[in-house]
């Protein structure tokens, strides 16, 4: 595997000041303007922007020759990159955010203890409370595991991603939305589509669905505003149990577990038959909300992507 690990993003938004104190208030490590999980701190960057967009992704692979690779294979597609403090850095031609790509350790997340579940013929915690009733603080998100972007152009976008590594783990639409990784999670990436390019949405891992469910609702019962998006549910493509939600700066994230894994490449086969009436939630609302496509902010995402074309 080349490419084995998202690194982060940065995101750009008019007052980053409301983002240090969102993720401070989820249990995100960190400070001015960099967080993460306590283990993988700094995945998320934020900086001040005139509208609310994805600034940057980055990504590890493994080696050298990875990045060789990676070069040449968006340079086939015209695409023109630099190497820069021991990566490669481009900008996305269509979509205007910047990649970079390093070499790095691979490494996951610390296990934290599993939480003992009682079932039909497996009665694993007996004489004991329930770890979610009596556990002092909510387990915090532990790190940032996928970015889901809008393009004009996804057809056009998705394949620059493949040429730089990222394998296609499923296809919706015939490559209207493709699910792409980077690493052995389902999904780190996928390109949908939009009016002009924007951060569709974010995705913050938990241990299990409890911390997931705990989390969203103290952060909905914390706010009086509607910050409410979608869920809970679990995506069939992908697998995972999700919740979104609108952060302060009106980006939908989205708080997930139990992800499906694809440790061997060759026996992941991905499909492109999915129905669209029926893929969003195994559970729980049956279609995507429109708001993912079509956002409060959009016209002023627009308006401020097309100022920064004319300018
Ligand atoms: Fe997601």
């Amino acid at each position: 595997m080349a490419l084995h690990t998202l690194l982060g993003m940065e995101i750009g938004v008019p007052e980053p000041e409301g983002l240090d104190a969102f993720y401070a208030e989820i249990g995100l490590s960190g400070g001015k303007g960099a967080w993460g999980g306590e283990d993988w701190p700094g995945q998320i960057r934020v900086v001040e922007a005139p509208y609310r967009q994805l600034m940057s992704m980055r990504i590890a692979c493994e080696t050298e020759e990875d990045l060789a690779s990676a070069e040449s294979g968006i340079s086939e597609l015209g695409v023109a990159s630099r190497r820069a403090d021991g990566g490669l850095e481009f900008e996305d031609p269509i979509n205007g955010w910047r990649v970079r790509v390093e070499p790095a350790e691979k490494g996951d997340v610390a296990p934290q203890p599993e939480r003992v579940r009682n079932r039909p013929g497996v009665r694993a915690r007996t004489d004991a409370r329930a770890e979610l009733i009596v556990e002092q603080n909510p387990r915090p998100p532990r790190r940032l595991g996928h970015i889901v972007v809008g393009s004009p152009k996804p057809l056009e976008t998705t394949p620059i991603y493949r040429a730089l590594g990222f394998r296609v783990s499923d296809v919706v639409g015939g490559g209207i939305a493709t699910f792409m990784r980077c690493s052995p999670d389902h999904h780190n990436l996928l390109i949908a589509p939009g009016r002009v390019p924007y951060l569709n949405h974010y995705a913050l891992e938990h241990d299990d669905f409890d911390s997931v469910a705990r989390a969203a609702t103290l952060y909905l019962r914390n706010h009086e505003d509607d910050r409410q998006v979608a869920g809970p549910g679990r995506h069939q493509i992908g697998g995972n149990e999700f919740w979104y939600m609108l952060d302060p700066s009106g980006n939908i994230f989205e708080f997930f577990s139990d992800m499906d894994r694809i440790e061997d490449d060759e026996s992941w086969k991905p499909r492109d038959d999915w129905d669209l009436e029926d893929s969003w939630s195994l559970w729980g609302e049956k279609r995507q909300p429109e708001i993912f496509f079509n956002p409060p902010d959009m016209d002023a995402i627009v308006a401020g992507y097309e100022k920064a074309q004319a300018g």
